[in-house]
């Protein structure tokens, strides 16, 4: 995980949020490249859902809501809390179920007896500080969605079943956040609540755990990697009939990257019942009232990020040409550059899907110290950039650059060399192969768009 972690911080990734004041504790920025790979990760996500589905329309509703929406949806009582424990000596916090017997794993203190601790993050609004003021930051970005149930079904004229998709922050007082940006207290969720009639509840949970596991897959996490858990009884959440935990086998164990939950009529009737406002569907055909039934997948975009990331990295000991050029007989070279061969001792490729992959194109002047060559390569550069997410680098051997790019997972490197100054062509590189083909410069934009959009 180490690795990992100073990858993301070496080239951009990752950063710790306020860290020229020490950092500020579990609380992370995404770097230039991070944030393109979490846009793509999002993207993946709100296609999968708006394109590749019928019926699900989006939402992108407030962080702040009502602190009566928080009493209905039952996160302000005991439902929505961790037990922990305290140590008598350093007053250190720690989820009682991550505690081996009664002493503290910090400093060997005796611990308090085990108590409940709200995980809501309270904030106030307006100029006072009182309880008339206090609210919430939003623990789950889903109850934006259930209050907005009527507003939808009315403007957008839908009938059962559909859903409502969104992406957006929450925010959650973990006592103990860690393992990098797995646990934090500030995250993105991306939920899709999927609105349907009680008997066909059982149907859409077995339907919805189908999807959401092929989504990861068609991402590029290998299968052995991605599991489904039945959560028992005693551990679901305050309001899921059913749940299960899609896990990835990350360096530090088995953890769950989403939750897939019927939460029944828990929500849309709690919501009734506080608002006073009747949330029943009726059905135009039959004239039947009813609380729909809440089929959710709850994703994480920090975790998925962290899941895809890890499936990803790819050390090679002893560098990848010359583990490649060994398989081959001399005369099969697949047009590979001398310069590719490794000088390393490990190499390291970001195999990420291209869907995911941060930077798709970087272009390369064979060599710096020849200007007619730099002015081509900007030329070309210049031709790509409103295309395609693009980088221009000319710093170091081309072996060199090749490594860096793979290491951040760029797909395809396009290099300038002299034979472009002759015959207008370049050579696009593939990532995982490391196969080189010449492509005449007016080609290359079809040519680099049907590898990456097919
Ligand atoms: N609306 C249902 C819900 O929020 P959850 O299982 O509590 O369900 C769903 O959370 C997902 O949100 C998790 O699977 C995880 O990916 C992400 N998540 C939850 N708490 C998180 C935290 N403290 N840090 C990062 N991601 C978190």
């Amino acid at each position: 995980m180490s690795k990992i972690i100073s990858l993301c911080k070496r080239r951009g990734f990752i950063f710790q949020s306020s860290e020229i004041y020490g950092g500020f504790g579990s609380c992370y920025d995404f770097g230039p490249l991070g944030t393109e790979m979490k846009n793509n990760i999002k993207k993946a996500w709100w296609d999968e859902m708006i394109k590749n589905h019928e019926n699900i329309v989006g939402l992108d509703a407030a962080i702040l809501m009502s602190p009566k929406v928080w009493q209905a949806s039952g996160h302000l009582t005991a439902g929505f809390a961790d037990e922990l424990v305290e140590c008598k000596s350093c007053h250190k916090r720690f989820r009682t179920d991550e505690v081996k017997g009664q002493k503290c794993p910090e400093c060997s203190g005796s611990l308090m007896a085990s108590r409940k601790f709200n995980l809501m993050m309270k904030t106030f609004v307006g100029p006072v500080e009182n309880e008339a003021a206090a609210t919430y930051l939003r623990a789950e970005t889903c109850q934006g969605i259930y209050v907005n149930f009527e507003n939808i079904l009315n403007s957008m004229r839908l009938k059962i079943p559909f859903g409502v998709a969104q992406i957006g922050k929450a925010f959650r007082n973990e006592i103990t956040p860690g393992d990098f940006i797995f646990r934090t207290r500030e995250f993105e969720q991306m939920e899709l609540q999927w609105f349907c009639h009680p008997k066909d509840a059982k149907k859409y949970f077995n339907f919805w755990q189908k999807e959401r596991l092929k989504w990861y897959l068609n991402l590029g996490i290998k299968k052995e990697n991605l599991r489904i858990k039945e959560v028992p009884e005693k551990e679901r959440p305050h309001y899921a009939r059913e749940a299960l935990d899609l896990e990835y086998k990350f360096p530090f164990g088995w953890k769950e990257i989403e939750g897939i939950h019927n939460r029944g009529e828990w929500d849309l009737s709690n919501h009734s019942k506080y608002s006073g406002r009747d949330l029943r569907y009726v059905d135009e055909e039959t004239k039947a009232k009813y609380f729909p039934n809440i089929i959710e997948t709850s994703g994480g975009a920090d975790r998925s990020f962290l899941a895809f990331l890890c499936d990803a990295y790819t050390e090679v000991k002893g560098g990848r040409a010359k583990k490649i050029n060994l398989l081959l007989p001399p005369s099969l070279s697949l047009g590979r550059t001398k310069t590719t061969k490794a000088t390393k001792e490990i190499e390291i490729l970001l195999k990420l899907h291209k869907d995911l992959a941060p930077i798709k194109v970087a272009v390369l002047p064979l060599v710096r110290n020849k200007p007619e060559l730099v002015k081509k390569a900007r030329e070309v550069y210049q031709l790509l950039k409103p295309h395609f997410i693009c980088q221009y680098d000319e710093l170091g051997s081309i072996g060199r650059r090749y490594r860096r790019g793979d290491e951040i997972g760029v797909l395809y490197a396009i290099t300038v060399d002299f034979e472009t100054l002759k015959n207008d062509d370049v050579t696009i590189r593939n990532r995982d192969t490391m196969a080189q083909e010449r492509v005449k410069i007016e080609n290359l934009i079809e040519v680099l768009k049907e590898k990456l959009e097919n």
